[in-house]
């Protein structure tokens, strides 16, 4: 063992921690583990643990450090401005290794309070996707389609866990965070409309949530990112993102045509004023439909640059009022009851 002590806000995934002894002075349920997501560490942070152990036999070590920069500005009243919030870790070029053992070890552990397991789902599928989005490789594509296929499997079973993993969310405007809610709520829709039926591939459906926008890592950076709303030419750029996404996953050869059905569609509204091909009512298939829910929802109660986030309930009634003939609406009933 090699520990070696360094500011938290230092810590990088990949590093192993080493927390104090007591589970009370820290937010995670065992004092060593290897970090797996940029959450962790926020964790970490949060908790007002400003030093932290790493051992650096089991985990990746602190890289050398850059020379201090150049005093910055000062503002009026002689203090440096606050630091810019620091962005998730992209991780694209570490190899693939998605499924953790505290992922498995978390589905698996009956003991687990649902709460506890819900949150360590849901780090390591934020993990999953960011290492995915920055690098779609058919190789990445893979890897993580072990990770939801165990998702899928702890959602199909654990009913406690599946509450608060559609009814506890973050509310970044990151598409990685975003991919995580759809494809969270997606299953658990997916669940409860084809509760006993055998004609559904689960597993194919979760990815297909999970991945619905995987196109976007081919649009320009600027315009996914753009702090405000976007121009007609803009727009029409960004428009292209189901079909990008579904010849992406066409070419690594990864989804069933079905479940490719759902990053194709998922923009496609019942009125016929979706995109990409404007498709109305039954010509649209019902995973793409199931996927709209999911994905208008979570847009609506998701903080953006120009707007704050809507509390679950105001989207709801948003969606009913004013959207309610872009969905179908006992899709949309159903859609409410699962998450009342
Ligand atoms: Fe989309
Ligand atoms: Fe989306």
């Amino acid at each position: 063992m090699s520990l070696k002590k360094i500011r938290a806000d230092e810590l990088q995934v990949g590093m192993y921690v080493v927390m104090p002894t007591s589970w009370q002075a820290h937010p995670f349920l065992k004092n060593k583990f290897r970090l797996t997501s940029r959450s962790q560490i926020d964790r970490i942070i949060e908790a007002g643990l400003e030093e932290v152990l790493i051992d650096t036999d089991r985990g990746a070590a602190p890289a050398s450090k850059p020379p201090d920069p150049p005093p910055g500005p000062q503002n009026a009243a002689g203090e440096k401005p606050a630091k810019p919030p620091r962005k998730p870790k992209e991780s694209g070029d570490e190899k693939p290794d998605l499924v953790t053992d505290t992922l498995r070890e978390a589905i698996r552990d009956r003991k687990l309070p649902a709460e506890d397991k819900s949150r360590i789902v849901r780090d390591n599928a934020m993990t999953m996707m960011n290492g995915l989005l920055s690098k779609p490789t058919a190789k990445n594509i893979r890897a993580a389609r072990e990770v939801i296929t165990e998702i899928v499997e702890l959602i199909l079973t654990d009913d406690a866990t599946t509450t608060y993993l559609t009814k506890i969310t973050r509310h970044d405007f990151y598409t990685y965070t975003h991919s995580v809610n759809v494809g969270l709520l997606g299953i658990a829709m997916a669940k409860i409309l084809f509760r006993g039926s055998n004609g559904h591939n689960m597993h194919e459906l979760g990815i297909g949530f999970f991945l619905h926008d995987l196109g976007k890592v081919q649009i320009d950076q600027t315009i996914i990112n753009k702090p405000g709303h976007l121009t007609s030419k803009e727009m029409a750029v960004m428009r292209r993102h189901p079909v990008l996404g579904y010849q992406l996953l066409y070419e690594a050869q990864q989804m069933t045509e079905e479940c490719k059905t759902i990053v194709l569609q998922h923009h496609e509204r019942y009125d016929g004023t979706g995109y990409p091909k404007e498709l109305r009512g039954e010509e649209i298939h019902l995973y793409g439909k199931i996927c709209s829910l999911a994905d208008v929802f979570d847009a609506l109660t998701s903080d953006r640059p120009y707007r704050s986030k809507m509390d679950p309930f105001s989207a709801l009634i948003l969606m009913k009022k004013e959207m309610i003939h872009h969905f179908q609406r006992d899709l949309y009933e159903k859609f409410v009851l699962m998450l009342s």
